[in-house]
């Protein structure tokens, strides 16, 4: 939105100084800023408008759908996992999906994800990427990171074109991801993520999410998902756990 706003400003300046070239620039720079929010709120189920005038998950904004109570409080065991016990729930499976989020990027784990996929496939194991709209901080975040890295696109698939597969898939490896994850924004009306479409890594027989702590993501809310029975938590920066992971595949 404030890309977009920009844009209109120097658009605005470009009518006041009679200059044709800023009223153009402006006006793509405002038009193209305004259609990529709104993909965005169509990708987090949230009003246009709500988002002007809001924060997301700060209490401030308005979902789809207003939530009247107070958020569900995730409670349970978390079951943590090494890095070693990780390659070898990955060495055993058929069917692998990884979810890259913002963690990947901060970490720079493109890369030894990238080896470890490769490795994976020479095994013969099925792996593919879920890629959520708005996973990472930037349109095609993810993407462009898988690309850099040479993941092969075949396999990066978007969330709507996988989702329904986590059921028959035997390791869901989610990686610096949280949010686009978050089984609350479908479970809990009350959730200040409600009805944001999430990838439902935790229909898989095991998922395991890699992250450094048990905070929160962007949007401030606690996740559910860790306390699930088939879940298991590597704590620990990402790439420093995914060079672990490859060593012992390797070895
Ligand atoms: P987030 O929900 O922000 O979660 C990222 C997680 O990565 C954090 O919980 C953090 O946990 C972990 N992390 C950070 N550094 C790490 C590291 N070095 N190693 C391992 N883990 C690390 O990210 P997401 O799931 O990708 O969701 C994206 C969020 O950003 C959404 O809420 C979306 O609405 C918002 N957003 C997206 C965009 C676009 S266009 N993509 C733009 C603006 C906002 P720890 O601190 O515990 O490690």
């Amino acid at each position: 939105m404030l890309n977009s706003y920009s844009g209109w400003a120097a658009a605005a300046t470009g009518f006041m100084l009679n200059n044709d070239l800023l009223i153009v620039t402006g006006a793509l720079v405002g038009s193209s800023g305004a259609i990529l929010s709104y993909i965005m709120c169509r990708a987090m189920n949230r009003h246009f408008i709500s988002v002007i005038a809001g924060g997301f998950g700060t209490g401030g904004g308005t979902p789809a759908a207003a939530p009247s109570g107070e958020a569900q409080q995730p409670a349970g065991e978390v079951v943590s996992v090494t890095a070693v016990e990780t390659a070898e729930l990955l060495r055993e499976a058929r069917n692998v999906i990884i979810v890259p989020g913002y963690g990947m990027a901060v970490a720079q784990a493109q890369h030894t994800v990238y080896e470890i996929t490769k490795l994976l496939r020479e095994k013969g194991i099925n792996v593919r990427f879920g890629i959520h709209p708005v996973a990472g901080r930037m349109p095609g975040h993810m993407n462009v990171l898988l690309a850099e890295a040479k993941v092969p696109y075949d396999i990066v698939l978007e969330m709507d074109e996988l989702n329904e597969d986590f059921p028959d898939t035997d390791v869901a490896m989610v990686i610096g991801a949280n949010d686009i994850v978050n089984p609350a924004a479908q479970d809990d009306p009350n959730s200040p993520i409600a009805g944001m479409p999430v990838l439902e890594v935790w229909k898989a027989k095991t998922s395991i999410v890699m992250k450094r702590s048990m905070a929160s993501g962007y949007a401030g809310v606690d996740n559910p998902l860790f306390y699930k029975e088939n879940n298991r938590m590597l704590f620990g920066d990402a790439k420093k756990m995914l060079d672990g992971v490859l060593a012992e595949l390797q070895s």
